[in-house]
């Protein structure tokens, strides 16, 4: 199937204006490096939408200084031909000067749900990351957004921001797509040397841990915080940034789980900073 590239707002909009007409939009934002757990969400946006249009876009304001932004795989040619196969009907790949061409007086910033974890790691990100949605929904008014479950908080804001601010948007959240062992799929692990993958593998152990405690029916936070914590100290090359167990939507710390909740760990391994979760499941009683 083929696929049409744009690279300018101008050049997006006329095509999907073409294509809309008695069809429904949707967009699945990413940032390139394309690994099956994108194409999943590729495939949950054509569930939802005949024209599917995937950005991809490395988005300088998301990226802290001394964070990864220049070492970010890029291959778009790849991408293209990875996204025609999986039915995408749009590729927008703009350059930094079409999404910014003047530094922004203007962003969107959240309170609350980005305050703490990625957003106290990485001071600056979510307001890079909104800010980038919020143009990329302007530029393809799409009727439904697909994101991953992965970037649990992200996807939190962004689904606050767009009641918040009244985007006529169904935001649809994609499960993680991991490798057979369990490693969540990432653009950053192919940053990880073999040792550092098999040392990665803790983040997913150690959220199984609290994963099947929950299921056991343990809903006591600061036991499945310990347990996570344990799996991890076993892994002295791992350093960690946070683990957490918080509510889905408002990403607020829980004492104790009793509806919708987040397990999430964050770490370094090797130079690479990952992040991973897993939605808990309480316990029926
Ligand atoms: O999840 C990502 O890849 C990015 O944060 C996003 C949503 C594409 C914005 O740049």
């Amino acid at each position: 199937m083929s696929v049409l590239v744009a690279t300018t707002m101008e050049e997006c909009r006329g095509a999907i204006g073409r294509l809309r007409p008695g069809r429904r939009v949707a967009l699945v934002p990413t940032m390139g490096a394309l690994h099956e757990g994108h194409l999943s969400l590729v495939d949950l946006a054509r569930e939802r939408a005949e024209v599917v249009t995937v950005s991809v876009f490395v988005n300088p304001t998301q990226f802290g200084p001394g964070e990864d932004f220049d070492r970010y795989p890029r291959d778009l040619e790849r991408d293209v031909r990875l996204l025609a196969g999986r039915g995408a009907a749009i590729v927008f790949a703009p350059d930094t000067r079409t999404m910014y061409p003047e530094p922004l007086l203007t962003t969107v910033t959240m309170r609350g749900i980005t305050d703490d974890f990625e957003g106290a790691h990485r001071p600056g990100h979510f307001d890079g990351v909104l800010t980038i949605v919020a143009k990329l929904f302007h530029v393809v008014e799409p009727d439904v957004a697909v994101f991953g479950q992965k970037d649990a908080q992200q996807a939190a804001a962004i689904r606050r921001m767009v009641a918040d601010l009244d985007f006529p948007i169904e935001i649809v959240v994609g499960p993680t797509v991991r490798e057979p062992d369990g490693l969540a799929l990432s653009s950053r692990n192919a940053f990880l040397s073999a040792a550092d993958r098999r040392e990665a593998l803790a983040l997913h152990a150690a959220l199984d841990r609290a994963d099947s405690l929950a299921r056991d029916g343990v809903d006591d936070a600061d036991r499945l915080l310990d347990a996570m914590r344990e799996e991890l100290s076993r892994h002295p090359a791992i350093a960690v940034d946070y683990v957490a167990i918080v509510e889905r939507d408002s990403f607020r710390p829980l004492r104790r789980i009793s509806g919708p909740a987040v397990a999430a760990v964050a770490a370094r391994v090797g130079g690479t900073r990952l992040i991973d979760n897993v939605v808990l499941e309480p316990h029926e009683r």
